[in-house]
């Protein structure tokens, strides 16, 4: 069976990654087209040098741009290898603009396709991530769910064809690499951080980054608490920072440690030893929650509602007031049901998929 695997973007190589793993070690032919979406080694090749990730057999380069442009010359670089490789399966992840090409492409040539993380929905269609999603998942053939709501949001939409409850392979990774990362880096004593003395935050969404007084309200919190706070940064946020004054101003608090965005077994090492994370990130609400670890969200509405239910995500919004008083007062409680699987997510897809 010929496999073609379309990634793009950071979260992507993650939850890829034990996926990769699984058809490797049955012997199955894995193509990866990478579209280019993120290139910078921080943002890119460090997750295929840390994961063992196969190297991508296609790059297509297609960088940066507005969403129609960065789109549409994803979508006829994916046709033509597909037209070239003919594959019997199409696998694309998560909700990029990487996710809606890969899958537009196979679509319209008629090439099966699985949706890994299927069945999310923030219901705020100003997110372009939600476009990408509710697009996926009604040309998808597979639609591998991470977690039962999923499963009812596709119900929902009357998808319920080809729809199974899977798990979620980003807990299969942390599972997978854990020991690894645990003995291979030493970051917390790079960046001078004692285990739970320290927020660990990220921020990237377009609402968040976007609106200059909504970063502004997001760092302004950050830096006003007796604690430290490592920021690993996006280069988007890294971007609107730079030119912003006020921003400027505000990140000049000494309990700010402002790096580049750091590989993932760094960033699970820091997850893992915060006291608390706040973050807009779609992945690391789940890691927070995953790693027995508090998550401040910095959004008004969440896919992952079950951290929410389950009382170990609080949802603040750009608002600095709400914000403080989160990361300084929110405590969870003892019980953390298992909302994302049991770490076997990879064996159950591929097996789907054979
Ligand atoms: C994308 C995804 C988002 C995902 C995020 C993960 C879409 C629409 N958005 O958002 O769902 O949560 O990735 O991180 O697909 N840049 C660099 N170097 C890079 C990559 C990006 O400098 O390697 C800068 C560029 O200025 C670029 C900006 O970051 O314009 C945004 O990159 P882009 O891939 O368009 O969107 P993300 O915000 O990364
Ligand atoms: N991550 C990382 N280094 C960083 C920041 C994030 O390895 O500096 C990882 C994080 O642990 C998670 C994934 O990247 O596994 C989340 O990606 P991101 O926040 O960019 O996108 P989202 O999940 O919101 O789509």
């Amino acid at each position: 069976m010929k496999i073609v695997t379309v990634l793009g973007a950071r979260p992507q190589f993650i939850k890829a990654a034990p996926v990769c793993r699984v058809f490797r070690d049955a012997g199955i032919n894995e193509t990866i087209i990478h579209t280019g979406q993120h290139y910078d080694h921080a943002m890119s090749q460090v997750f295929f040098d840390q994961l063992g990730i196969p190297a991508p057999e296609v790059n297509l380069g297609v960088g940066s741009g507005s969403h129609g442009k960065q789109t549409g010359a994803m979508l006829a670089g994916i046709e033509e290898i597909l037209l070239d490789r003919r594959p019997d399966r199409v696998l694309v992840y998560g909700d990029t603009n990487s996710t809606l090409a890969g899958a537009l492409a196979a679509v319209k040539l008629g090439v099966p396709i699985a949706h890994v993380e299927a069945g999310l929905r923030s219901f705020n269609r100003s997110m372009p991530e939600e476009h990408n999603r509710v697009v996926a998942d009604h040309v998808a053939d597979w639609l591998f769910c991470p977690t039962a709501t999923a499963v009812e949001n596709l119900r929902r939409e009357n998808i319920t064809r080809g729809v199974e409850l899977v798990g979620d392979t980003m807990y299969d990774a942390i599972m997978l690499f854990t020991p690894l990362a645990e003995r291979s880096t030493a970051i917390l004593q790079e960046l001078s951080l004692e285990p739970n003395k320290y927020i660990l935050a990220t921020i990237h969404r377009p609402s968040n980054t976007d609106v200059p007084e909504h970063l502004a309200q997001i760092l302004m919190a950050l830096s006003s608490v007796d604690e430290p706070v490592v920021l690993p940064v996006h280069p988007r946020t890294q971007a609107r920072m730079h030119a912003d004054p006020t921003i400027q101003a505000i990140i000049r608090h000494d309990n700010l440690r402002i790096v580049e965005p750091v590989g993932y077994l760094e960033m699970l090492v820091l997850t893992r030893h915060a006291r608390i994370v706040a973050t807009d990130s779609g992945g690391l609400q789940k890691e927070a929650y995953m790693c027995g670890k508090p998550c401040v969200t910095l959004r008004e509405e969440t896919e992952w509602v079950e951290t929410v239910q389950a009382g170990w995500s609080v949802l603040v919004g750009p608002n600095a007031s709400r914000i403080i008083a989160a990361v300084t007062s929110f405590q969870p409680p003892i019980d953390r049901p298992a909302i994302f699987g049991n770490g076997d997510a990879a064996h159950v897809i591929v097996q789907a998929l054979l």
